[in-house]
């Protein structure tokens, strides 16, 4: 059956910042850029980001990039590439100035300047206090982020394929990507989007697990999509537990409550957090908190009846100052679980939030592929679904939005260089889009799986195999459990086989993502034996630098795995050397 055929110089798949970033460079640029995007794209998960952008202006007290750099490979417990880390860090304050100038209404302090709040990790002094480094409006910055770029592209013309779901790459026979086949939600259609570049900001896929922050549409698309294209996905193993996700519903409570003031109490009231990580006490960086979290739970000292949950107390900071900085954590507080945190503290607990991993680029936003970072042509990412990698095994809050612009930027630019060299657009290959609807066939045989069930099954294996601690007992039994489920998915099946707006058809095509971003997971965390930042192993408690100071790649072609070097080259600074990471 041949397929509809739609031609745009640049095809970005994901209407989040990272996604709307590099639209906008691209627009602007004259690319023909088209954005699509499974939901309106200010309703993307990038509106969750709730307590700010990192950038060392400095407004309060003194800060330089320096000490940005050297918090964020320590914060990612040196598997960050360090040339990428310092791109990322000498450009916040630029990256926020301009986000500013695009209307992005930053709180001020009374001289005019951002409001910049203190978050975990962010230290002056190359780590000897926290420093205010987060710019906020309020405790929806994410938000007002989506807003100030979606209006932006919209002047710049860019166009917006609303509720459309890409399918799968489109590599042609010397394996350059040359566009992606994409269902239009609204009637069922599929089509083939045929493009000089296509760049992937499809965001994090944190619905791999039971209970998590993320929002339903994090499915791991672009992962999945770039797998089955024969890419491998990059430290996959290392997920992000917030310490603070409201007990029982999962919804984010943001560490901005940390940085007011805020703190957490096990059940004696003990402001437990002195005692692990004495000089940033609460604003240790999130997987140190976690952890402790955690400790507290498993050694009894959890809160309620059954002593599974800490609590954030924060009503000391007045009802003044929860209104004007913190009102989203109010309201959510008070919805999900009846709790007005200005009289009462928040019931929290470590919960799954972001994905270090994803697909390996460089810091310019090209995809590449092995240890010999070979450069896939016509395909860049950027954002949560990509590995530049600046997070390496942990992340620092309010680093992800800084990711978002920096490297959406940074990705558009390249793909405006690229297209300058390709005066036409290359072949399709002549079965482009088989692929696509061989998939989608497959989900309407009559007998098979129910995806509840296996998306059950499987978010259920990942919060018991791949949690805040790990073993390798409970790593081995994940990995025969997960490829169990794995081939289970493959037979999954839909009833409903209508065209429009066939959601069932919708949430089978994402789970099937999903499904594999989880196994890759689970595989990649069984092979490691040692612990680096998010990845906390019981039987290998010590990070070991000689053997593992390495990235993984996973590739989805027999479940196989490959380790390549970590960049230890900055751009322009010196290197910095892995030490004892303490907070
Ligand atoms: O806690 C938060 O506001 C989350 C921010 C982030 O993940 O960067």
């Amino acid at each position: 059956m041949s397929l509809p055929i739609l031609k745009f110089d640049a095809v970005v798949v994901g209407g989040g910042g990272a996604g709307l970033r590099a639209a906008l460079q691209l627009s602007e640029a004259g690319v023909k850029t088209v954005v699509l995007s499974k939901v309106f794209p200010t309703r993307s998960h990038t509106a969750a980001a709730q307590g700010g952008i990192s950038a060392s202006f400095g407004n309060s007290e003194e800060d330089n990039w320096h000490w940005h750099m050297y918090d964020t490979v320590k914060g990612a417990d040196w598997l960050g590439d360090q040339d990428s880390i310092e791109f990322m860090c000498k450009q916040a304050t630029d990256a926020v100035a301009e986000l500013e100038h695009y209307g992005m209404p930053f709180d001020r302090l009374d001289n005019g300047k951002i409001y910049q709040r203190p978050f975990g990790g962010h230290m002056a002094e190359f780590g000897k206090k926290p420093v205010r480094r987060a710019c906020a409006v309020a405790d929806r910055t994410g938000h007002a982020m989506l807003h100030a770029l979606y209006q932006r592209n919209v002047k710049a013309q860019t166009h917006f394929f609303v509720e459309w779901m890409a399918l799968d790459l489109i590599r042609d026979k010397d394996g350059d990507v040359v566009g992606v086949t994409a269902l239009e939600m609204e009637t069922g259609q599929v089509y083939i989007i045929h493009a000089k570049a296509v760049l992937f900001a499809t965001g994090g896929s944190g619905r791999i697990y039971q209970a998590s922050t993320n929002a339903f549409i994090n499915t791991g698309d672009g992962v999945g999509m770039a797998l089955r294209a024969g890419l491998p996905v990059e430290d996959i193993e290392f997920w992000q537990f917030h310490p603070t996700g409201l007990a029982g519903a999962g919804v984010l409570i943001t560490e901005g409550v940390r940085g007011e003031g805020g703190y957490l109490l096990n059940a004696n009231g003990e402001r437990f957090m002195e005692r692990y990580a004495p000089t940033a006490k609460d604003l240790a960086s999130r997987d140190v908190v976690s952890r402790a979290m955690q400790v507290e739970i498993n050694e009894g000292r959890g809160c309620g009846a059954n002593k599974d949950h800490v609590l954030l107390k924060l009503d000391h900071l007045g009802a003044e100052v929860i209104d004007q900085r913190l009102p989203g954590i109010r309201e959510i507080s008070i919805q999900f679980l009846g709790i007005d945190p200005v009289k009462q503290p928040i019931p929290v607990v470590p919960t799954c939030h972001y994905m270090m991993g994803g697909i390996p680029t460089n810091y310019r936003g090209e995809v590449i592929d092995g240890i010999d970072e070979k450069i896939v042509k016509g395909f860049y990412a950027a954002g949560e679904c990509a590995c530049a990698s600046v997070h390496g095994a942990n992340r620092l809050g309010t680093n992800s939005l800084l990711d978002l612009v920096v490297f959406g930027k940074s990705a558009g630019n390249s793909v405006i260089e690229f297209v300058k060299t390709l005066p036409e657009h290359k072949e399709l290959p002549e079965n482009a889009g088989q692929y696509s609807l061989e998939r989608m066939a497959k989900l309407e045989v009559e007998q098979g799986e129910n995806i509840a069930d296996v998306r059950r099954d499987m978010q259920v294996c990942m919060q018991q195999h791949a949690s805040v601690f790990r073993t390798q007992k409970v790593l081995d039994e994940g990995v025969a459990r997960m490829r169990e489920i794995y081939e289970r998915a493959k037979k999954v099946v839909i009833k409903d086989k209508s065209k429009v707006f066939n959601t069932a058809r919708v949430e089978a095509l994402e789970f099937l993502n999903t499904v594999e971003v989880a196994l890759a997971t689970m595989i990649a965390a069984a092979a490691r034996t040692e612990s680096r930042g998010a990845h906390a192993r019981e039987d290998y408690p010590d990070r070991n630098d000689e053997k593992w100071m390495k990235h993984t790649l996973y590739y989805r072609d027999g479940q196989r795995l490959e380790y390549k070097e970590v960049h230890t080259k900055p751009l322009s600074v010196d290197y910095i050397p892995p030490a004892k990471r303490v907070y």
